[in-house]
């Protein structure tokens, strides 16, 4: 049996913070235990340095990112996990596909497009400043990255739909130049029930808005920054609306039914919100302590992390060589004899 290929890159431009847990780390480490699925996850460095220019920074996210997602359970013997900039065949493809993709399909792209808007809203004469070749491109090394393993489906959040049907243009564009069904047309997976986690002001918890609580903090800053979340000044004993409270929608994050059940009661019967804060710290604590600590050693023992990464790409390039050769071939870059 072909098994559907799954496929999602994480941008390591930052440290995993609560909201990346529960609406992409957990979804994805749970979907690749689907023996149907083949899945590949893969730290998109090389889009990294679309966002950040600071070595050390996408250095260290790279390391945490990977040591995030191997402590917290991805069985990397069943899914694919590997570095972007391992798989030298992606940008490789990446100009394959920019020879077929339409300038005027990358003129719509949201993000560009957003940094167009911008310009012109400060009045300035450039409405491409700060806009690099990196960024205008994005969807095109995004298309390179889903096509050259032929996914057929990407868990994505909703601002990256675009990208999806973009890469499916390419896909078809190229298809019927070289006239053959090379590439997939991949699906975007958007899950419904994903959630979206509040941050410590209320808002979506994002690191553009600078109110995550990051996943594996330390005991102490953990309880800080839980203690720092924005709650209404209802006194202890009046009765509260979970629905429209942060702390009871990161507790249910968490925690299961009965448990969530229990602490909509106590909302009802009046729990003060120092109280909330200490049940919401200690819930979280008790389970995020020992991936924590698995992440701390992970940290400490890079090697293991390269060597996991390595593995992962060369498992990844025994899809993308043999497969780059062909497309090399089709477009006229093959070997003479
Ligand atoms: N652009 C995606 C994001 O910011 C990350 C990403 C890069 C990606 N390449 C990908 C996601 C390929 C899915 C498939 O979230």
């Amino acid at each position: 049996m072909n098994k559907t290929r799954v496929l999602t890159g994480i941008t390591t431009t930052g440290t995993p913070h609560l909201g990346n847990y529960v609406g992409a780390i957990r979804p994805a480490i749970e979907a690749s235990q689907d023996p149907s699925v083949q899945s590949f996850y893969f730290l998109a460095d090389l889009h990294a340095l679309i966002k950040a220019q600071d070595p050390k920074l996408i250095q260290q996210s790279r390391l945490e990112i990977a040591a995030t997602w191997l402590a917290l359970g991805l069985d990397t013997d069943n899914a694919i996990f590997y570095r972007q900039s391992d798989i030298h065949e992606i940008p490789e493809l990446q100009w394959l596909l920019s020879c077929v993709c339409a300038k005027g399909l990358m003129n719509r792209a949201h993000a560009y497009k957003a940094s167009v808007a911008e310009n012109e809203e400060s009045g300035g004469p450039d409405p491409d400043r700060g806009v690099t070749m990196g960024l205008y491109s994005y969807p095109v090394l995004m298309a390179a990255d889903i096509l050259m393993f032929n996914a057929n489906r990407v868990p994505v959040g909703r601002d990256q739909i675009q990208h999806i049907e973009m890469a499916r243009d390419m896909a078809g564009r190229f298809n019927h130049i070289y006239k053959k069904e090379f590439f997939t047309l991949p699906e975007a997976v958007v899950g419904e029930r994903v959630q979206v986690l509040n941050g410590l002001d209320g808002r979506k918890m994002s690191k553009s808005y600078g109110n995550t609580i990051p996943l594996f903090v330390a005991e102490k800053k953990l309880l800080k920054l839980v203690r720092k979340i924005k709650t209404n000044s209802l006194e202890p004993g009046e009765p509260k609306d979970p629905d429209s409270c942060t702390l009871f929608q990161i507790f249910s994050a968490f925690a299961n039914e009965a448990e969530a059940a229990e602490m909509r009661q106590r909302y009802a019967e009046g729990i003060g919100w120092g109280d909330a804060k200490n049940v919401l710290f200690e819930y979280l604590n008790e389970h995020l302590r020992e991936p924590r600590e698995k992440y701390t050693a992970l940290l400490e023992d890079p090697g293991h992390i390269e060597a996991v990464l390595k593995k992962g790409a060369e498992r990844a390039r025994e899809v993308a060589t043999p497969f780059m050769d062909e497309l090399r071939h089709a477009v006229g870059l093959g070997r003479f004899i």
